[in-house]
């Protein structure tokens, strides 16, 4: 069995007279963190909501582990953790609460235990009877992403996973996105931190008004970019 579990053909999106996305193919396989970079507007958000099915593309087509999105949404869903860019709601629930809601919308089964278990993965335990409205944005994050990791999918879209984190938490996220791609998890993030790309992403891809300008490894972009503090405005200038 072909070790790609995202693959994405031809996606295109406008909204009005924006483009979005514009005609954007690629792979992701069984143990890589690939990262999406780009200056703000590029259309990262809106490939990833894309890729997991909660936006439709105008033409194109999303495979989860072969199954296409649009006829099996479902199923391909249920594949895939999203930490999606604004998680503004549920603020009144628990932690408890939240992670409850998500595994039931899931149908699992064992909830308490699954709660168990996501919580000492990404290290929430403390503050499980808090309600989020009360919880910093670092450990907030952290419970987002234990949401989207309870379902144990194969793949996860993290839509910039460390922003607002201090260094200490960013540090923490890094590693245990590399445990979980260890793991064989394939793991797609958008960030704007070159220094997470060289940290821990396999591969990277650059994109700007909708498009892929690059999808290299990091080894070889930090090679062309000569330096990777480079703000990414020169960085993806540098690519056209
Ligand atoms: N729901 C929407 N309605 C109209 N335009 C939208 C919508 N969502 C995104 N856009 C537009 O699509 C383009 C791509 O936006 P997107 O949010 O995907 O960018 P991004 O790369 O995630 O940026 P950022 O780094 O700021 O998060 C932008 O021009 C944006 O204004
Ligand atoms: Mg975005």
């Amino acid at each position: 069995m072909s070790d790609i579990l995202v693959n994405v053909e031809n996606i295109s999106k406008h909204f009005d007279k924006t483009i979005a996305v514009n005609e954007i193919s690629l792979n992701i396989k069984a143990g890589e963190i690939v990262a999406l970079i780009g200056p703000n507007g590029a259309g990262k958000s809106t490939t990833m909501r894309i890729i997991t099915g909660f936006l439709q593309p105008d033409s194109g087509n999303v495979l989860i582990k072969n199954m296409n999105m649009l006829k099996n949404s479902y199923e391909c869903k249920k594949n895939i953790g999203y930490l999606a860019e604004v998680s503004g709601i549920y603020q009144d629930l628990t932690t408890r609460e939240y992670l409850e809601f998500i595994a039931n919308a899931y149908n699992l089964s064992d909830i308490d235990s699954k709660i168990i278990e996501v919580s000492k993965l990404t290290r929430i335990g403390k503050s499980l009877d808090k309600t989020l409205e009360n919880l910093s944005k670092g450990m907030k994050q952290r419970v987002f992403l234990a949401g989207s990791l309870i379902h144990n999918p194969d793949i996860l879209v993290l839509d910039e996973p460390t922003e607002g984190l201090d260094p200490n938490q960013k540090q923490e996220m890094q590693t245990l996105l590399k445990k979980l791609a260890e793991d064989k998890k394939a793991i797609l993030l958008s960030t704007h931190v070159l220094e997470e790309v060289s940290n821990i992403c396999s591969r990277v891809i650059v994109i700007s008004d909708g498009k892929i300008l690059a999808d290299e490894t990091p080894k070889k972009k930090k090679k062309r970019a000569g330096d990777m503090n480079k703000s990414f405005a020169e960085l993806t200038k540098e690519t056209k």
